[in-house]
């Protein structure tokens, strides 16, 4: 057991920094059986802190100290403490410098923070925390110096070697070695230190910015993957230009890097000038990745790139403030994807995931607010709350403003606080001083946890031709935080007529019906607001909260008819996607326990059928539309989920409609396959959700068409989007010949592949046929599968864990159990990872009695762990707690 508590960091016990650092001077010795860092900083006194007499204090994280000097002169042991954690010097002079050497393992480093190795290469993750694994340093984001980076190693191992900045001086060493050397002229936090060394080769490409000076392009790959860099290559240009054009922000320095890494704990990190990535969010070739990876990928690279603004030249004060970088990067990341494809798709897509997992976040254990005021381990605060609803509230903040008063908010915040760290309170009040708004009752969003819960009730008077809407705001109580206060709330709504006609908003019951708008963003404040609209007589169809205007939950008595109607009605395409999930939602929860065989909604198939059939919709949305609310969806929604009867239920649902729509689907599936060149286009990116949502369907069945229709596709596929789209079809059906068939072949020929063999791991870790616990096992046995890399442990044990929610709640306990060891077991090699790992059993609370007790018992297994990590001991004693 743990023997010692973590400490809780608190953001009222914030404090300026004692000493700040202007320069920092590396030297990087890499060797295959170690590293040796020699640090020179120049450090002063820094007059803003209260504590004149402090001695300086660096942070570190199994470090070997060899060095320590004092303005060039060793330091005797006695004049400095080395404590676990950190290094001490009592009595220094008000500036001087500071030399440092330690000695480190990164061929050992499986925790794959600070410096490490993977597939041979050097690499760095030096967010939150990693720079103090490389050496002793003031490791907190409001320490911003400049670095020179020197880099030695062997020349024929290590032939590129990668720092921050601009290459400045490069040569020869002596027996095979060799060094560069690279500077940064902007200062920055240690947080955003990157390294690379290793045997790459680059794809080139430049980039002439608006005012006409030309940047250098790179990505660096290992040799096998050189031809899978086009697409990061090109989105990174779109992203450069978008900047330029809806933010104003140019690039900085000469030349931009990025390269790609397989082991890696997260998706990629934006290093000031030398982005490294994980190779899944950048290497793609249409062989090998999907439509879906596609755009992600190009996503992932802007949201990094964006990030040299929003991060690198204006970064956190604090790691409170964490979501002043992630909310505003992921903002701008997802209204970049929204303009390169569909807008409506796009935020379907956000929508989904805040619903889906960020709403279950905020209503579990871990639930905190955008801007967190306690935390004990920072890795645990990388959150859909931080990024996702912090993205939301910094669209809310675009919806209240406009697009016009926005942009000159972003301007100011991005001239005022260039150069420097601070926080999220800065990036608000920058908007205020912008747009003249009041924003104060808006802080409460970064201030409070909880998604808040809106109550709508109507009622319409046919003598005045008023219709009244009375919405209602409540916030949950989270983790040390009751009675909450309103918050203000944007609310996006329409009103439809009989015949589906978008009706005029008119307050005021003199209005002009000429001028008055159709939609209209209500600004909620109050816990209580009703609202008055004019000249209507006959009652409207509510259209709330369009376009998901703000991260909340909609309790309105949406009757059958209604969901149909706006289903095929509503001018906002987010809306109509919306109903039909309601009303699908609606389907599968009063099926949830029914009696065998009772009638399913003849309203849903028939609205399924003219989704089917009607080619003059917007083909991407109406792919959207057909997919089922999922198992996940249905469960953050439900009171005790009992899973195995919503599993049930869904799938009934499921099998109804696709045995009701079999003609249809068959057609659609034929009208959506006619030949023609792989494009990345948005309607053929539709065109292949659509023919593989209905043949997924069709072996839902086990239709024997579908099932043929599916093995020639598997065979004939271009492309990785079709062939992946009939293997998980057949994966998914009964048909155990053809399933095991086609695994086996694409197994063969991709095992080369580490982004295919994920997908291959994945597309079985998530089948309730091919993915229960034996199979599960089977697939960690594979030879392909590596403790040591997160994405394969993502894709076996993440998968499992958070997609194939049947098997993983069997009811006798054993997906628990499953899911405890290996966390327990993955502690020890990379606490980070298993501190994700587990978040399916925190959540042990919400569900019948019946699983969370066998989750709860998982889960203190877990607590009573020996060693356990500080990463997993926060997360598991708050989720026990
Ligand atoms: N800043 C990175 C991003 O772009 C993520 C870094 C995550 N690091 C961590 N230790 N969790 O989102
Ligand atoms: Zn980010």
């Amino acid at each position: 057991m743990r023997t010692t508590q973590p400490k809780t960091i608190r953001l009222s016990e914030y404090t300026v920094p004692a000493h700040l650092v202007d320069t920092v001077d590396l030297r990087f010795e890499l060797f295959d059986d170690g590293a040796r860092i020699h640090s020179t900083l120049s450090v002063r006194r820094n007059p803003e802190s209260a504590d004149a007499a402090a001695p300086v204090t660096l942070d570190g994280d199994s470090l070997k100290l060899e060095r320590v000097a004092l303005n060039g002169e060793d330091l005797a042991a006695e004049n400095y403490e080395e404590t676990g954690e950190q290094l001490v010097i009592a009595s220094v002079p008000d500036r001087f410098e500071l030399t440092v050497v330690t000695w480190i393992e990164p061929q050992n480093n499986t925790r794959l923070e600070g410096l490490y190795k993977s597939s041979g290469m050097f690499c760095t993750q030096c967010e939150a925390e990693g720079f103090r694994c490389i050496t002793y340093f003031p490791d907190r984001p409001d320490v911003m110096a400049r670095y020179r980076t020197r880099i030695e190693a062997d020349k024929a191992s290590c032939p590129v070697l990668l720092s921050n900045g601009n290459a400045v001086e490069r040569g020869d060493l002596e027996n095979g070695r060799h060094f560069v050397t690279w500077e940064d002229p902007f200062p920055k936090p240690s947080y955003l230190f990157g390294l690379v060394a290793g045997d790459l080769v680059e794809q080139r490409d430049t980039f002439t910015t608006g005012s006409g000076r030309d940047i250098d392009l790179r990505i660096y790959v290992e040799p096998r993957n050189a031809e899978k860099c086009d697409h990061a290559l090109a989105s990174l240009k779109r992203a450069m230009r978008w900047d330029e054009e809806n933010y104003g922000r140019e690039y900085d320095l000469d030349i931009f890097m990025i390269v790609a890494v397989d082991d890696f704990n997260m998706g990629a990190m934006e290093n000031k000038g030398l982005n490294i990535f994980n190779s899944s969010c950048v290497l793609a070739s249409q062989d090998t990745a999907t439509d879906l990876a596609f755009e992600r990928i190009e996503s992932i690279v802007a949201h990094e790139y964006f990030h040299n603004w929003s991060g690198n030249r204006v970064t956190c004060r604090d790691w409170f403030q964490l979501s002043l970088k992630e909310g505003f990067t992921v903002f701008r990341d997802s209204t970049f994807s929204a303009d390169m494809g569909s807008p409506t798709v796009k935020r379907i897509e956000d929508a989904t995931l805040l619903r889906t997992a960020q709403f279950a976040e905020d209503a579990g254990p871990m639930a905190h607010p955008v801007r967190p005021a306690a935390y004990m381990e920072i890795s645990n605060f990388y959150t859909l709350t931080i990024y996702e609803k912090g993205a939301e509230v910094v669209r809310m903040i675009h919806t209240l403003l406009g697009p016009e008063l926005f942009r000159k908010g972003s301007d100011l915040y991005f001239e005022r606080h260039d150069g420097q760290a601070v926080t999220t309170d800065d990036f608000v009040k920058a908007m205020e001083d912008a747009s003249g708004r009041d924003l104060s009752q808006f802080r409460l969003w970064y201030e409070q946890a909880g998604t808040p819960e809106l109550m709508v009730s109507d009622s319409h008077d046919p003598e005045q031709g008023i219709y009244r809407l009375t919405i209602e705001q409540r916030i949950p109580d989270t983790p040390g935080q009751t009675d909450k206060k309103p918050q203000h709330i944007p609310f996006a709504l329409g009103l439809l007529g009989p015949d589906g006609e978008a009706l005029p908003l008119m307050q005021d019951g003199s209005a002009d019906a000429e001028g008055a708008p159709v939609e209209q963003v209500l600004e909620l404040t109050e816990a209580r607001h009703t609202f008055e609209f004019h000249g209507l007589p006959s009652k409207p169809v509510p259209s709330l909260l369009r376009h998901f205007s703000a991260p909340v939950r909609v309790i309105y008595p949406w009757s059958r008819d209604q969901l149909v109607f706006l289903m095929s009605h509503d001018p906002d395409g987010f809306n109509r996607w919306d109903a039909g999930q309601r009303l699908a939602v609606d389907v599968i929860q009063s099926l949830v326990g029914a009696a065998e065989g009772a009638e399913i909604e003849p309203r849903l198939v028939e609205a399924y059928r003219a989704l089917l059939g009607d080619s003059t919709l917007d083909q991407a949305l109406v792919a959207k539309m057909l997919q089922l609310p999922s198992e996940a969806y249905l469960i953050e929604l439900a009171d005790s989920p009992d899973v195995a009867a919503i599993h049930h239920a869904r799938e009934q649902v499921l099998q109804h409609l696709a045995t009701s729509l079999r003609e249809e689907l068959i057609a659609c599936y034929h009208r959506n396959s006619e030949a023609g060149k792989y494009e990345l286009t948005p309607e053929s990116i539709a065109r292949r959700s659509l023919r593989n949502t209905a043949l997924s369907w069709l072996l839902v069945i086990n239709d024997e068409t579908g099932r043929d229709l599916a093995v020639q596709q598997f065979r004939d596929a271009d492309n990785m989007t079709d062939r992946m789209g009939a293997l998980r079809a057949l994966v998914n059906s009964d048909y155990a010949a053809e399933r095991s068939a086609a695994l086996e072949e694409f197994y063969k020929h991709f095992q080369d592949d580490p982004q295919v063999v994920e997908q291959w791991f994945s597309v079985q870790a998530s089948s309730d046929r091919a993915g229960q616990l034996p199979q599960i096992n089977a697939l960690l046995e594979h030879s392909a599968f590596d403790w040591k890399n997160p994405n394969k442990i993502r894709s076996v044990v993440g998968v499992f864990a958070g997609q194939n929610l049947a098997a993983f709640h069997n009811p006798d306990g054993s997906g628990y159990a499953f899911l405890a060891d290996q966390v327990c077991r993955l502690d020890d090699s990379n606490p980070q990872i298993a501190a994700r790992l587990v978040t399916p059993l925190t959540r042990w609370k919400k569900f019948a009695p019946a699983y969370g007790s066998l989750m709860r018992e998982s889960l203190e297994r877990i607590r009573d762990k020996s060693g356990l990590s500080a990463d997993l001991y926060e997360v598991v004693h708050k989720s026990l707690g």
